[in-house]
């Protein structure tokens, strides 16, 4: 597992440079190791942009190639009242980005979370109309999007617009607009920036509701007239799920529709759902800390770090045999500490998501997706 960690020290040592210092061997950068496959990227939360010294926010730009604002963007943060935008800190991720010269993702234009009640009332209270509705959407998205323009290079226009059965959920935005907002959201962002890769994001995508009901859209949009650029497959995985045949066929079907695909929120969760069953990644879900849900607290036991490692592996291994339709794969965070597991579904647990450890180290999961691109 740790072979090409030893190959580097190995030619270290021959070179004659290990001598001197114990000087530790060059971590691989994983937007290099897969370079000639696509991007690869990471969320960054709020805080680590207030400190700029951050580790994490080292680790980032010494391994990804891309950025996704994990909060930022989102409207509750970036327009939380009637005509106040604060704009400050998405300037500073995008700074950020732009240091580094990464592929900035914005996340996310139309969602049914994380938006504030007001958005869909008016002065009174009362539920917007269609009209009113989709000329708050507009003013939005042209707001965010055009001031962004030529510097956000891909938009998640839409966010989880499917239940798991393929039916359109039953959102806000829907029951003021009705079926084509998910088109008018697409249109405005178009209007807004012209060049911006647009996409469609959800999570369970691998389900067959799912699947027919993206590939549906796809094909609206398109008769619409609308631009998509790409389908995001968030990638909140478990152990278990989902299943690599599955998220094979899955990925085959989706490679089928002419759009870039990307996996746009990869975190393999090794903590006990509280429910049995698989657990998509619907953010209101909520359980209490019960005894057992929290089982890794002192650490990740060696059994449980190398399947995640395993895991890791073999879903890298699928995203290459898929690389010719995949444009990116976008960790949901870089380090343990700092992942929204461990206070979704559950809060207050210590989860083990990621492939970076709580002090900022490479975990065994690391090793083996850098080894999968040797297979
Ligand atoms: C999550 C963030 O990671 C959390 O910090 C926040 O409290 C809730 O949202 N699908 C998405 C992401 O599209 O925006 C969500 O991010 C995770 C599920």
């Amino acid at each position: 597992m740790n072979l090409q960690r030893i190959t580097v020290a190995l030619v270290l040592l021959l070179l004659g440079t290990s001598c001197s210092v114990a000087e530790e061997p060059r971590v691989p950068e994983l937007k290099q190791v897969f370079s000639n496959y696509f991007m690869i990227g990471a969320a960054i939360g709020t805080d680590r942009l207030l400190q700029p010294n951050d580790p994490g926010l080292k680790i980032v730009a010494q391994q990804c190639n891309s950025i996704t604002p994990e909060n930022l963007l989102k409207w509750q943060n970036v327009h939380p009242s009637p005509g106040e935008y604060d704009f400050m800190p998405v300037d500073r991720f995008i700074k950020y980005g732009e240091t580094n010269k990464m592929f900035i993702v914005g996340h996310t234009l139309v969602w049914h979370s994380q938006v504030p009640d007001w958005v869909f009332e008016d002065d009174l209270g009362r539920p917007l109309g269609r009209k009113a509705l989709l000329e708050r959407m507009r003013e939005h998205i042209h707001s965010v999007v055009g001031r962004y323009q030529g510097r956000v290079h891909g938009w998640d226009v839409v966010n989880e617009a499917f239940e798991d059965d393929g039916t359109l959920r039953d959102t806000a935005w829907h029951r003021a607009i009705g079926d084509d907002y998910i088109e008018m959201a697409f249109q405005f962002a178009h209007e807004a920036d012209p060049a911006a890769e647009l996409y469609y994001n959800d999570y369970s995508m691998f389900k067959p509701g799912k699947r027919t009901a993206t590939a549906k859209l796809v094909k609206q949009l398109r008769e619409a007239g609308c631009k998509i650029d790409g389908v995001g497959l968030q990638g909140h995985w478990g152990l278990d799920f989902p299943m690599l045949g599955e998220a094979d066929e899955a990925l085959k079907d989706y490679s089928s529709l002419g759009v870039k695909l990307m996996i746009t929120e990869l975190d393999i969760n090794v903590l006990p759902r509280p429910n049995d069953g698989e657990l998509g990644a619907e953010v209101s879900l909520q359980s209490e800390l019960a005894t057992g849900l929290n089982p890794y607290s002192e650490g990740l036991p060696a059994e449980e770090q190398n399947a995640l490692a395993e895991r890791y592996a073999k879903v890298f291994r699928l995203f290459l045999k898929y690389s010719d339709s995949i444009s990116r794969v976008t960790f949901w965070g870089i380090d343990d500490g700092h992942s929204w597991h461990n206070n979704w579904p559950v809060p207050g647990r210590t989860a083990h998501s990621l492939l970076f450890d709580r002090d900022y180290q490479p975990k065994p999961a690391f090793w083996s997706v850098v080894e999968s691109a040797n297979d």
